[in-house]
């Protein structure tokens, strides 16, 4: 079986090894800081049944169609898609989807980097004790000050991106395995702290009513996108990310199975994120909406009044930055991956060409938060009020991922063959496989475009 392809950038060692690096990829700032303050921005509840509908019937069929495609093809998405679409017979303009990844991936880690930058500042914060006692206005000043200086600002996000291009550099396999191994666990345990400390500020029933009660009368065509785009966001799917970690992986695993595994993990950790924070912003009359703000206004007030909240505080920063790490690697290895296969780059060489351009274009984010945060390049509709961060993270989100998941879930069933699909996905011929073959043929692509059109206001599902 199997495409007897080999990847020259080496294998995972394992299940348990593909499994680790892809949670690393998924879990990350998207179920920590994104999820919480989306859900706050688009009214709780229906917003949250909304995402958690799509994780099921989009996310994870194209979750295992985006991994098949890259253990089949064994290259970058680039390199991949051209290989697989000659195979198929199919136009060798699927290349550019290949190409949209890579691009999709250094403008999402273009901002993602500013804001791991943010958690590393509060690393630093947490430990020097300054949230100790304070109350929510004490904690917005910090925060306030930290985004309002571009130098400051600069700084940590150099920081994460020295960091990211170190392990990358190294090689996905070496080190990324280990941590995440031991990282995730932690991660876990230390949000179960934090809940133990939501759970007793009195406020713990109304923050899951918020996140779980949905009132669909507060749903508009732009939360539905939102919510899609973030099902995307959140299981790293639409841009080769996935792929390329398929693409590392050995050929007896089940494709399936590992993805339940970490779409399950991924939306625990989203949910328990959302879990934690809802009951301090009602506990604080804080406002759900705060916007990006939101976990670094919250957060600092509970490590502010619990026992040992300075060592917590800090562990929990430091925890996050690894979550942003592990993820932050999986959005620049598809154009590392390319630079190394295609132009002969070492790994070390494509690691610093792609980091330094990724930072260079992140001082956009930087500056979104200050000297330009009055800004607003679109004049138009909805995009009226965005600075820059908040059209980047709308382009790739909203458009971008959901796009190219679409055209993958489209390559895998109208493309490739089906021989060729049933045999990497080797999950028999009677029940499972024929289901998902008509979800990702079917289900999921009228569902991206309803949406998609809906957000447009071509159709009104609501009128
Ligand atoms: N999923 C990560 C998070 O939730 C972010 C991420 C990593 C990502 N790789 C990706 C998002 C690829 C989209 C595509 O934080």
């Amino acid at each position: 079986m199997g495409s007897q392809r080999k990847s020259i950038h080496g294998q995972w060692s394992g299940r348990l090894a593909f499994i680790l690096a892809a949670t690393g990829s998924a879990v990350g700032l998207g179920n920590i800081w994104k999820f919480p303050y989306i859900t706050g921005e688009n009214g709780g509840g229906a917003f949250v049944m909304t995402y958690l509908l799509c994780i099921a019937v989009i996310g994870l069929p194209i979750m295992m169609a985006e991994v098949l495609i890259g253990r089949r093809g064994r290259q970058s998405p680039i390199n991949t898609m051209r290989e697989l679409a000659a195979d198929a017979g199919a136009s060798r303009y699927w290349v550019l989807l290949g190409w949209a990844g890579v691009v999709a991936g250094f403008l999402i880690l273009s901002y993602y980097s500013v804001i791991a930058g943010w958690a590393l500042a509060y690393v630093f914060r947490a430990a020097a004790g300054l949230f100790t006692g304070l109350t929510a206005d004490g904690v917005q000043s910090i925060f306030h000050d930290l985004i309002g200086e571009p130098e400051r600002l600069m700084a940590w996000h150099t920081l994460f991106m020295v960091m990211t291009m170190i392990i990358v550099a190294r090689g996905v396999r070496s080190g990324l395995e280990k941590a995440v191994r031991f990282l995730m666990p932690a991660l876990l345990v230390l949000m179960l702290v934090l809940m133990g400390y939501a759970w007793n500020s009195g406020y713990f029933e109304q923050g899951v009513e918020f996140l779980f009660r949905p009132d669909f009368s507060k749903i508009t065509p732009n939360a539905v996108l939102t919510a899609m785009g973030h099902a995307f966001f959140t299981l790293s799917l639409g841009m080769g990310a996935i792929m390329v970690y398929g693409s590392y992986l050995p050929d007896r695993i089940s494709i399936a199975r590992a993805s339940v595994a970490i779409s399950i993990a991924d939306t625990a950790v989203a949910l328990l994120a959302g879990m934690v924070i809802f009951p301090i912003v009602f506990a604080n009359s804080l406002d759900p909406g705060a916007g990006p703000g939101l976990i670094f206004q919250t957060l600092p007030i509970a490590f502010g009044h619990m026992p040992y909240g300075a060592f917590f505080g800090m562990l929990f920063f430091i925890l996050l930055v690894f979550a942003a790490w592990t993820s932050a690697i999986s959005l620049i290895e598809p154009a590392v991956a390319w630079l190394v296969e295609n132009r002969g780059h070492s790994r070390v060489n494509a690691s610093v060409v792609a980091g330094i351009s990724t930072w260079l274009f992140g001082l956009l984010t930087v500056f979104s938060f200050n000297i330009w945060s009055d800004f607003k390049p679109l004049a138009v509709g909805k995009f009226a009020d965005m600075t820059l961060f908040d059209l980047l993270d709308y382009l790739t989100a909203n458009i971008m991922l959901p796009l190219g998941g679409l055209l993958i879930a489209i390559f895998a069933v109208w493309k490739m063959s089906r021989a060729s699909t049933v045999d990497e996905l080797n999950m028999g011929d009677r029940f499972f496989y024929p289901l998902w073959r008509f979800l990702v043929r079917y289900i999921t692509p009228i569902a991206v475009i309803i949406v998609f059109l809906n957000a447009i206001g071509v159709i009104d599902m609501k009128g």
